[in-house]
């Protein structure tokens, strides 16, 4: 892909408040110098935003500060003006009902600060899953130049010896005290192991995987996702970084010229190799939404179906992200899919060079992370996509964190009405339920939970996980975290909130999984569908106010990306008048 970079020098929007000897230019330079800003920093360089979701409650984004530093290092070096910016971070650990809830909206703050503020550029610095996609989306909306920078994963977790991948043990080893094959202190004493560095999750859970659909759609330096947060290249990373939107400024690189759809089907190729999040799905088609590419759920199965998932990696595989850095991260992978003749080798990254560029002198060392596709974990590793009168809209699969034996499956109905309606059943010995069964729970889509919370891999009822099982069919309108495995279809659309044919599955009910043929059904005839959804009556809490009521009026379907309607499309970063 040819990009003809703008001629340089030229004047730049920072300009308009900075530059000129009107009162109101003097009003904006004059209240920057309380912070002892020489004055040649307003000559008209490009001034970089570095947008910093530093929060101590966004625990993985703890340490940004710190690289914020190397990255003004970087800046400067360039011949910029950085300029750090705090904006809204969402904590995945701490958010509540869910930072899903608030991933659009952190994009609509950061969206308005792009907008609103002197800068020619932004660093988005990142890490927690809502972070990468909630600046990305802003980042699409406006249009200024910018580039991702992670903040990185923590190293490896290890308890009595053995790894422990965030949140995938959490799960493990929560079912293991309800089996009663671990203790309580034991658990407590794990606790600790998990999370011994600074950094986001070491699975490639969703933190893991958005750095790396960054890194696959161009947006970040290649080799950034893998980096762990404390290693010292890490730091080199973001020095680079920052060097970088110097130049990407003064050549007027803006997301629109890198988020092409050749880059979207670049970044599903790469989240089938690496057994990617699921969450992807719908960050991803929010991501192009903005950006005005016509992205949709089919895409994903078209362009993941025949990609094998070779990155050995918790939740799917048994090696953390400190291993996976070490194997030669992203770009070994990329330049696998470009030698199977599954990348657009010429889609433009940040750097100004194309992926193919980036990637194609790289070496894997080490054949048991980043696997041979004759030793791939799953051969078919993209998400599936299913339809069928359950899911007429869409739901999604993630093969290679299912069971196989699961992928074609006919079973009975146990319905949870709600969140709340689960945790009163769920451990109740008297529950209905076996492991054929297909536990299906409802309202917790993008308006019923509301914010689609990730609480679509449920956990199984004791008496079934004492049997030493492990895996269910498992159906919602839910999400699940990206550490999590199972056999579970998430995002069912429309959201039973939405009045989907979800709402109306009854105990009892037989409900059809087929992913070879990507179907799910719910087995009762067209006549009585109709007939349920016509009784059917919303039971979900309505907000009446807040950003919980602009969010539960607003929000779009999973199937699209569960933005809010209002800002999709690429709106620009015009600057709007002065006011003193
Ligand atoms: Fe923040 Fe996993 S909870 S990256």
């Amino acid at each position: 892909m040819t990009f003809k970079p703008a001629a340089w020098p030229r004047k730049l929007r920072s300009q308009s408040w900075f530059g000129g000897t009107e009162k109101d230019n003097i009003y904006y330079r004059a209240w920057m110098k309380n912070q002892g800003f020489p004055p040649d920093l307003f000559d008209g360089r490009p001034v970089i935003g570095i947008l910093n979701t530093w929060s101590e409650l966004t625990p993985c984004n703890a340490h940004l500060n710190d690289l914020a530093q190397r990255v003004k290092h970087g800046i400067y070096e360039a011949g910029g003006f950085p300029v750090e910016v705090p904006v809204f971070s969402t904590s995945e650990s701490a958010f509540r009902p869910t930072a899903m809830m608030f991933r659009n909206l952190a994009s609509m703050a950061v969206e308005e600060q792009m907008r609103g503020l002197p800068m020619d550029g932004c660093v988005l610095m990142v890490g927690c899953d809502k972070t990468t996609p909630s600046l990305l989306m802003a980042a699409a909306s406006t249009d200024l130049p910018s580039i991702i920078l992670t903040g990185g994963p923590m190293l490896n977790g290890y308890y009595k010896n053995e790894r422990v991948g965030s949140g995938t043990h959490l799960w493990k080893f929560s079912e293991a005290v309800k089996a009663g094959t671990m203790t309580k202190e034991e658990f407590l004493e794990a606790e600790g192991s998990m999370s011994r560095s600074p950094g986001s999750c070491n699975t490639m859970g969703t933190a893991s995987t958005m750095a790396s659909m960054a890194e696959a759609l161009g947006m970040a330096l290649s080799g950034n996702a893998a980096i762990p947060a404390v290693d010292s290249r890490r730091r080199v990373m973001a020095q680079l970084t920052g060097r970088r939107i110097v130049q990407m400024v003064k050549d007027d690189l803006k997301p629109s010229d890198v988020l092409k759809k050749q880059a979207f089907e670049n970044a599903i190729r790469t989240n089938a190799a690496i057994g990617g999040s699921t969450n992807a799905v719908i960050h991803l088609l929010a991501i192009a939404g903005r950006v005005g590419v016509d992205l949709t759920l089919d895409d994903w199965d078209r362009c993941g179906r025949d990609v094998p998932t070779i990155v050995n990696l918790m939740p799917s595989g048994k090696y953390l992200m400190e291993e996976f850095f070490y194997a030669g991260g992203l770009p070994v992978v990329i330049k696998r899919l470009g030698e199977a003749g599954l990348l657009h080798k010429d889609a433009l990254t940040v750097s100004g060079e194309t992926m193919w560029d980036q990637v194609k002198d790289v070496v894997n060392h080490n054949p048991d992370v980043i696997l041979p596709t004759d030793k791939a974990l799953t051969r078919s590793g993209g998400v599936v996509v299913l339809k069928g009168n359950l899911a007429p809209r869409g739901a999604v699969l993630k093969p290679s964190a299912a069971t196989p034996a699961l992928m074609v499956h006919r079973g009975r109905a146990v319905v949870f009405e709600d969140i709340d309606d689960y945790k009163a059943k769920i451990n109740d010995e008297t529950l209905d339920i076996d492991e054929t069964c297909v536990m299906v729970l409802k309202n917790c889509g993008p308006k019923g939970y509301p914010g689609m919370a990730e609480v679509g891999n449920m956990g199984l009822p004791p008496k079934i996980l004492r049997k030493g099982i492990t895996d269910m069919v498992r159906i919602s309108d839910a999400r699940m975290s990206g550490t999590a495995y199972g056999t579970v279809c998430l995002h069912t659309s429309p959201e039973a909130a939405a009045g989907g044919p979800l709402a109306v599955v009854q105990n009892g009910d037989f409900i059809e999984l087929d992913v070879p043929n990507r179907r799910l059904h719910l087995d009762i005839s067209d006549a009585e569908l109709a007939a349920r959804l016509a009784r059917w009556k919303p039971s979900h809490v309505q907000a009446d106010s807040g950003y919980l009521w602009l969010h539960q009026q607003n929000v779009l379907g999973a199937d699209t990306g569960a933005d809010l309607g209002f800002l999709r499309g690429c709106r620009g970063a015009a600057v709007g008048k002065d006011s003193h």
